[in-house]
This record gives structure tokens, sequence and C-alpha cells, in this order.
């Protein structure tokens, strides 16, 4: 038994005053409003919703990423089950408004009602950032197509033309914003205006205004207003960019909204670091503190975008493991560390560029790396964003901290140094711990003086010293109060807190094998109720409570300290730890809070009148599982399911929940095979509505919105020996050239090239010298470029013939619809497809009848440069009550040669198979796009650029099986209309 022990050497190099709050009082900051709505607050400190201050971490999501409704429910829930309070997204304004003033919200994945109404069922603050733009790696940075045609005048300004351009679906969007307000009934407790704009300024430094982008901004502000949204405007810098902060705008430029944001990628958004002007490396740390304090010195620390992982763009090597669980665990700690009181991942759940909604440089995949995986399984970075969140989630005294300066020097070692931040009302402090030089992980041991409210000690005071070891960083607090309890310090970190029964139960964890201590405020006695890998476990009495000292090896042990039960877990079993709240309020009360140790996922609980507990999540295999709630559960039901229990001596419930079945996927053979390619002919004829004359010039988006393949049939008459072609598709775009149905030239793409010219000989080709001769060039268009880069054309820049004064007649034939703004597959959209005929005529479609083709399948593949069509129907029949990931892959049988294939999943345009320029080879595709408890039709459109032909082996692959809470096996018909009648005028 002991009392205060205090080591006199480390005292007396740090000067207490130092210790002090650099700003004394809290208080002398202003807390600001909207001025149309109190409801959220914010002030130098962090955001304030309904009176209440806030820690706000949470993750971005893009509905049109996963265009699945039912499918947000699920990311819902793990962002709900992640711990974080925060749900963030951009809307993509071209899936909207596909057309000119054809603005959809309803159907389908457009119904964004739908999307806030899982928010606010998973109990999630919603961050709205309906752009305009928003680019996100998106087509056109998400302008509708028709916006970049050059009609619209100055994009991003007050032009009276690109006004006009978003009204509409500014007005739509707002409409709904506004009905799902935090309070309107909804969450959303604020909306974002644009996107990285940094157009306030002519010259930053003398703050010379820039009335056009000025005027954007305050015309979006003025129309947000009148639509009655009335929580508070952010912006998202990019970078260290003032713009549009009140605190900077001292001159009253204008446009400047209610709370600014920096937006931060240390790594790279990219895996290409060539994609970044300035690429850090691993676990480099950047500096955020004093630029808020000079930038935005009144408003709370947010990072609308903070790292969330990677983009892997075309012909990058994968860098997944560059943002894994040490990446979370160092950064966003760090974060904390530079007194952000909100931080944003960006991306959380990632999703897929299906059709041609992507930018040009990446593909398919937008699966970021994220923490939820493309396939929505969950990676270890997941787990360990949950180690920080819970804590962030209870951690009241956090969110109203100074930084304070000069504290390295509490630590007695010089490879560590600490921040101290501190609540300047409750005197509670967060030491962030880490390497001194970020980069290092050398495995350190040292002592850390603390001030406390019992003055100030040398922790630790029983284990001999602290241990830091590895990429991770550790959270120390002191004076941390739970409930009615309080923490004098805790050197292991604090997971969360909850309150069963009136009494709190803390939970601790420590990296596997490592020591820690803590003392529990005027606490008497101890005693270890369970122990499951506790070693060294001692409890020291002192005059101010018990200091409690420990080793927690892997596993999950139990003490009882004074009144308060203590869990203590390893850095895994924290992962399996969930905390899921029993009402849907956001800011997830403590006493409503239960602890179910364990399974792969709880997704959310509840209990009834009855006193019946019914927990819903997922597991990967037979699990036992261990739950602290109320005493008064008498039921279990898992999933719906009545389980059976018992109860520990200690009063928890343990019970075993089933992994999942088993189950096979159906090989995908039996295909039937069509040519797409009969416009390369002579005999074909050109006539169908498919088709337009050219004759506003060769740029596609002059006749409508278009993507994917865009067939540029050309006529001409009598003999030429060649010809020069420059096309422009996008990065990673190719194009074939034919005569009279032979290939005479193609140019397979680069991953760094918009555009390309061919010049092909007629030499090997049939030309016919008196007649009329059929020029078809067959493009990609891999999308538009983001910013300002939206505007370029896709099309053709240049044809001409060589040794003939004979002009080239053109007709186009794309996506169907697009010249009469007519959105012909009113579900998937325009984006979901080009102008194949296979894609015209519908033919990836459910439903499409090929009994009159040939069998034939891709792994056959064809023997000339063409393209050809494949379709196969597979029945799926996942078990009830099951959650399965799906991925395809499409591979090529030899490396070099010159392929590209489109993957259609019951009619969704689902991967583009690209190796040439370096594309994935994997595509995940959800419930929903596939039907799990029916037949499902898939396609592949598959282009050979070489005379000897290709072939490709598709094949697909469950990656993750569990039996879950999940109805996978909804109905979602309504998301795969099938083929009709009217796509036969397309011809
Ligand atoms: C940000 C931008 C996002 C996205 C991201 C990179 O700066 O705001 O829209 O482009 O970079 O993934």
């Amino acid at each position: 038994m002991f009392g205060r022990i205090i080591n006199p050497l480390l005292i007396s190099l740090v000067p207490l005053a130092q210790l002090q709050p650099a700003k004394a009082a809290g208080d002398s900051w202003p807390i600001s409003d909207s001025g149309y709505t109190d409801v959220v607050q914010w002030d130098h400190y962090s955001f304030i919703i309904n009176g209440e201050r806030k820690y706000l971490f949470g993750g971005e999501m893009h509905p049109f990423r996963t265009p699945v409704p039912e499918m947000w429910q699920d990311i819902a829930q793990k962002f709900k089950a992640s711990g974080m309070n925060t749900f963030s997204f951009y809307n993509m304004w071209g899936m909207h408004e596909s057309f000119p003033s054809q603005v959809d919200f309803t159907t389908a994945f457009r119904d964004y009602r739908r999307l806030l109404q899982y928010a606010e069922d998973a109990g999630l603050y919603v961050m709205a950032r309906p752009g305009p733009y928003t680019n996100g790696e998106l087509n056109a940075g998400g302008y509708p197509i028709w916006v970049t045609t050059g009609d619209y005048g100055s994009l991003r300004t007050n032009d009276t033309r690109y006004t006009a351009a978003w009204q509409d679906y500014m007005t739509e969007i707002t409409d709904i914003i506004r009905d799902h307000q935090i309070h309107k009934n909804g969450t959303i407790i604020s909306i974002q205006v644009d996107n990285e704009f940094p157009s306030q300024y002519k010259d930053r430094t003398a703050k010379t205004p820039n009335g056009p982008g000025i005027g954007y901004m305050e015309n979006l502000e003025a129309l947000i207003r009148e639509q009655g949204v009335e929580v508070p405007t952010t912006a998202n810098a990019p970078g260290h960019y003032p713009d549009w902060s009140k605190d900077y705008d001292t001159v009253g430029a204008g446009g400047d909204v209610d709370v600014w944001g920096l937006d931060s990628y240390p790594l790279c958004w990219s895996c290409n670091p060539d994609d970044c002007s300035s690429a850090n490396d691993d676990f480099t740390l950047l500096k955020y503190y004093d630029y808020f304090q000079e930038v935005a010195p009144n408003q709370p620390g947010l990072m609308p975008e903070f790292q969330g992982g990677r983009v892997l763009p075309l012909g990058a090597e994968s860098c997944e493991a560059s943002v894994g669980p040490d990446f979370r665990n160092v950064y966003y700690r760090h974060n904390i560390d530079q007194k952000m009181s909100a931080q944003i991942m960006y991306m959380f759940a990632g999703g897929t560029n299906w059709g041609w909604i992507g930018v040009p440089f990446i593909g398919s995949s937008y699966d970021y790396s994220a923490p939820i995986a493309e396939d929505r399984t969950l990676r270890d970075s997941w787990y360990e964003v949950k180690n920080l969140a819970l804590f962030t989630r209870v951690a009241q005294d956090l969110a109203k901290v100074d930084r304070l300066n000069g504290t390295d020097a509490v630590i007695d070692n010089d490879a560590i140094s600490a921040t101290e931040l501190r609540n300047p009302d409750t005197d509670a402090a967060f030491y962030v711990v880490r390497h001194a030089t970020s980069t290092e992980d050398s495995a350190e041991s040292f002592h850390m003086n603390v001030t406390t409210s019992i003055g100030s000690l040398v922790i630790p005071q029983v284990i001999s010293a602290l241990p830091l070891s590895g990429h991770i960083a550790k959270i120390v607090v002191t004076d941390f109060t739970f409930a009615d309890q309080q923490l004098i310090y805790s050197t292991a970190e604090v997971f969360s807190y909850v309150v069963i029964d009136n009494a709190p139960v803390l939970i601790l964890w420590v990296p596997a094998g490592e020591s820690g201590e803590f003392l529990l405020k005027d606490a008497e006695g101890g005693e270890i109720l369970n122990c499951d890998g506790c070693s060294d476990v001692s409890f020291n009495q002192t005059v101010d409570g018990v200091i409690t000292a420990f080793t927690q090896g892997e596993g999950s042990s139990l003490l009882k300290v004074g009144d308060v039960r203590v869990l203590l877990l390893d850095r895994v079993a924290a992962w399996h730890t969930f905390l899921p709240v029993l009402t849907k309020d956001p800011s997830a009360p403590v006493n409503q809070t239960i602890v179910v140790q364990g399974p792969h996922l709880v997704r959310e609980a509840g209990i009834d009148d009855t006193n019946g507990l019914h927990v819903h999540g997922d597991t990967n295999a037979t699990t036992e599982v261990e739950i602290f709630a109320t005493s008064s559960v008498n039921r279990l039901w898992w999933n719906g399911k009545s389980t059976s229990f018992t109860k520990s001596s200690y009063g928890s419930l343990i019970a075993t929940i089933n992994g999942p079945d088993s189950y096979e996927l159906p090989p995908l053979i039996d295909w039937k095979t069509h040519d797409t390619l009969p416009e390369r002919f002579v005999n074909y004829s050109a006539t169908s509505d498919a088709w337009v004359s050219a004759d506003k010039g060769l740029y596609v988006d002059l006749y409508g919105p278009h993507h994917g393949f865009s067939l540029w049939r050309g006529t001409f008459n009598g003999s030429a020996t060649g010809g020069v072609f420059e096309v422009q598709g996008g990065r990673g775009f190719a194009f074939s050239a034919y005569l009279n149905g032979q290939q005479v030239g193609s140019y397979a793409g680069d991953a760094g090239d918009a555009s390309s010219t061919l010049s092909v000989s007629f030499e090997n080709a049939t030309i016919d010298s008196d007649g009329e001769n059929i020029i078809l060039l067959v493009q990609d268009n891999t999308g538009h470029d983001e910013t300002s880069g939206a505007t370029k054309p896709r099309g053709i820049l240049s044809a001409a013939l060589n040794d003939t004064s004979e002009a080239i007649q053109w007709k186009l034939a794309g996506t169907v619809g697009a010249p009469m703004n007519k959105t012909v597959d009113t579900v998937r959209g325009p984006y979901n497809e080009g102008g194949l005929v296979a894609e015209r005529l519908g033919w990836h479609l459910p439903g499409f009848d090929d009994a009159t083709w040939s069998v034939g399948s891709p792994s056959a593949g064809v023997q000339e440069a063409t393209i050809q069509f494949y379709r196969t129907l597979v029945d799926l029949d996942i078990p009830e009550g099951h959650d399965a990931s799906i991925v395809f892959t499409i591979a090529t049988n030899n490396p070099t040669e010159r392929v590209r294939a489109l993957l259609y999943v019951n009619g969704y345009q689902y991967g583009r198979y690209m190796p040439y320029v370096g594309s994935t080879s994997s595509f995940p595709v959800p419930p929903g796009i596939l039907d799990y408890s029916g037949k499902n039709t898939i396609a592949i459109a598959l282009w050979s650029q070489d005379d000897e032909g290709a072939s490709l082996d598709v094949t697909w692959e469950i990656t993750s099986l569990t039996r879950s809470s999940l109805n996978s096996r909804f109905d979602g018909s309504y998301l795969r209309p099938g083929w009709s009648e009217d796509r036969n005028v397309y011809y």
C-alpha cells in the first residue's frame, strides 16, 4: 500500500506553468450558429448539437457507387457498429439529372430519402454534401455530361447559364435535405456548399475578392437558405486554402460558409504518388492546429475529408497495406492531437464505378482500401477504427479541449512525445502519446508526468514503465469522468464505457501482452471476476483510490474495482467487442448501450417490453458470445431466433451462435454468343433510331450525353490509300478502325493518355474504288475529367483520308436515347450503357431471348479482331439468413494480348476489364444487382483488338459468407427491369 508516488527528477524538469492552458477560460470563445437555427452550434472547440458538445467521428460513402438502397442500410449499420457517429456523403448531380430539367430523386437508387432514413434508423448524424460540383473521382466530377459541352458558360461561376443549369437539381435536393434536418425529425447537421472550391480570392494574401467565384457561392447559399435549410453551411478546402472561412475573410469578400474545414491526404489520395505534388513516407504526420489558429480560430477543427484509404488508378500497384490498422491507429489519434474535433474519413465505404460513373483514370473499382471493402466485408482497419471511435463517442470532455504547448518534456524518453489536451471546465486531460519521430516503431519504455486533480504524478506508479512499441499511438487520460466515477489516470487506453443497471462498466484495452495501470478515484478494493489472458493483476490501495496494475494477453478479463466492473481487452479482443445502442438516438446514451463480445459484427440491439433482448449481427464461424446487459433480461433473440444462454457468475449472458452454412456457387457455364459489331460490314444499314448524322461535329456529346462505346460509321466514295484519325476518349481509352469489315488498325490504350492518333493503311483491306466504302471507328469513352478538364470533348478530334479529295460522311451510334434527351432504361439510367449493338438492343438485360444464338463461351473466345457478346443464366440460392460477398474475376490467358471486356450482371455494367492499361480484374457485385434467390443474367462483351483474337476466363467466387441478420434475398426485382421490345428500334 502506498500513497502518491512522485518522481522528483521529472517534476523538476517541468515548470508547472508550462502545463497550464495557453488560454485559460474556455468561455472566451463565442458560440455561433447559422442564424437560422441554434440546434446546431459551434465554437473554437467543437460542434454543439441540441446543446451538447459532440466529438464528431465519421466517414464518407457514396450512394451512387452502391446502387442498391438495401445495401445502404447494410453500410449504415456498419458505420454505426464501428462506433462512429457521423455519416457523410456526396451526391452525384449527373445521376439525378442526366438530361436538363429531368430531375429524378425517386427511381430506385436515386431515392435519397431512403438513404437519409437508413442513417436515421442507425442513429447517425448526417453531413450532406450535395455539390453541385463534387469531384470524387467521378465522371466529369459529378457534373451531368450535358453541362460539359460549353453551352453553360463558365462553370462554377455566377454565369447566368451555369446558374440556370444547377437550379432544378439544387432545388429538389434541398427540398429533401430540409425535411431531414436534425430539428425537423431527421439527423442532418450540416450542408456542404460545393466542394474544394478555392476561388474566393484573386490574390489570397492581399485578399482581393474574386467576383464570379464569390457570386457562385452566394447564389448557392441563397438557394439553400430560401429552401429552408437552416443547419450550418460548411466548406471542404483542398489542403491549405483559407477560402470561405469567415475568420480569414477580414475584408468582407463574401461567400463565406458557417464552418470551414480542410481535407488532408498525408500519404497521397492515390496509390500512384505522382498524382500528388507531395507524397509523404508512411507514418509522416502533418500539422493542422497552427493553420486552424490562423484561418479559422473561432471554428471547430473540422476535416470533412481525411485520408480514409487510397484510390487505385489504372496501372498502379495496390497500396492497401499503407492504410491498414496501424495507419488508422496513428493518424486518427494524431488528428485528435491537432485538436480536430470533427474528422470524417474519405472513404469509409468506397463502392464501385459501375457503368461509366467514374473518372477515366481509375476503372471500375472504388474500393479505396477503405475500412468497408468494395465487397462490403470489414477490413481489420474497420475494427481498428472502432477501437478509437467508441472512445470518442463517450469521451464527453474531449469535445472541449485546449491544446497545450511545451508538453514534450513530461516524458523521460526522447524517443516518445506527448501532446496534452485539457478541458478548461473539468480539467480532464488527454495526452496523445507516440514516437517523437512518427515514422519510427522501436520498442520503447518511458514514464510521463501528468497533472491531475490530485496533483502532478509520474506514471506509471506500480508497473515499471509504460511500453510503446510499433506504429501505434496512445491516448492516456487523466481525470476521465465516466458516469459517477472518475479515473485519475489510465495508461491503458479507454475503449469506452457503458452504464448497466445504474453501474458503469469501464472497458480498457492494451496491445496483447502489454501492462497497464489505472487509478480509480475513491475506490476501495478490487477482485478478479474472470481472467482470460490476464496476469500480474494487483490492486494497490492509496489514499485517493485503487491503482490497478495488470498485464493483458490475448483475451478479455473482468475485474471489479470498487463499485466498477472493468473489462480488460487486448487489441483483437477489442476489435470483437461491440457496443450496440438500444435506441436510435445518435448521441448514443451510455445507459442505453450494451456490450456484446465475440462475433464478427453486431449491427443493432433492442430490449422489448417483456425484457427480451434482441441482437442482430453476423457470425463467420460458430462463436461464443458474451453479453453485458441489464439483469432483467430474461430471453435472448439472435437474428430473430430465440437463443438459449447461460449466466456467468458475474451476470453476463453467454450463448453459442452458429456460424454460416456452406454454399457453393454454381459454375458459369452454358454460354451463348453473338457478334456485336455488325456495323463494320458494308451490308449493315445504319438507318435505325440508334443513328444520328454527325452534322454538328465529331464530338459525341454534341448529340446528347454519351457514355462508353461510341460507333462512328463513315462512308466515302472511291479509293483512298489510308487515313489518319485522332480520337479522344479519356485516359485508358481505346479505339479500333475498320474498313469494309476488316480491322485496319487499333489503339489499345495507355493509362496516361486521353487521346491518340492512328495512321492506317488500306493496303490489306478491300476497297471499292468505284463505289461506297465504310469506315468504322469504334471507341470507348472512359468518361470526362474532373474540374476544368470536364469540358474536354470526347470523340474524333480529326479524321482525314490519304490520297483522295473525298470527305467522309459520318454517323454516330452511342448511348440510346441521348440525342432525344430520353432515358431508355429509367432504372439503371444512361451512365450504364454505351452504343454497342448489344447494349442498344438490350442483350445485356434479363429476359432477352438468345435462343437463336450459337453456343460459345468467352474462354473459347474469338479468332479475329471484333467485339463478341456472351450470355449465360445462372441460379443462385444463397441460404436464408446469410450474407455473401460475390466477386467475379476475368482473366486473360495471354497477358500481352490486346483485349478488353465489359461485365454485365442483370443488365448492370459492373466491371471493365482492361489488362493492357492495368485495370483490376476482380469485380464485386452486391445483392440487388444479383438476385440471391433466383435467376441471374451474366453477360460479357469481349473486345479483341488483335487479328489473332482473344479469349477470357470468367469465374466467380464467394469471398465472405456470414450468418447474418441482413436479408440478402430481398426482393430487388425493382432494380432489375427486363428486356422489352422497344429496344428493337435501335439496331
Ligand atoms: C479530395 C476531393 C474528393 C476526392 C479526393 C481524392 O480532395 O475533395 O472529391 O477527389 O480528394 O479521392
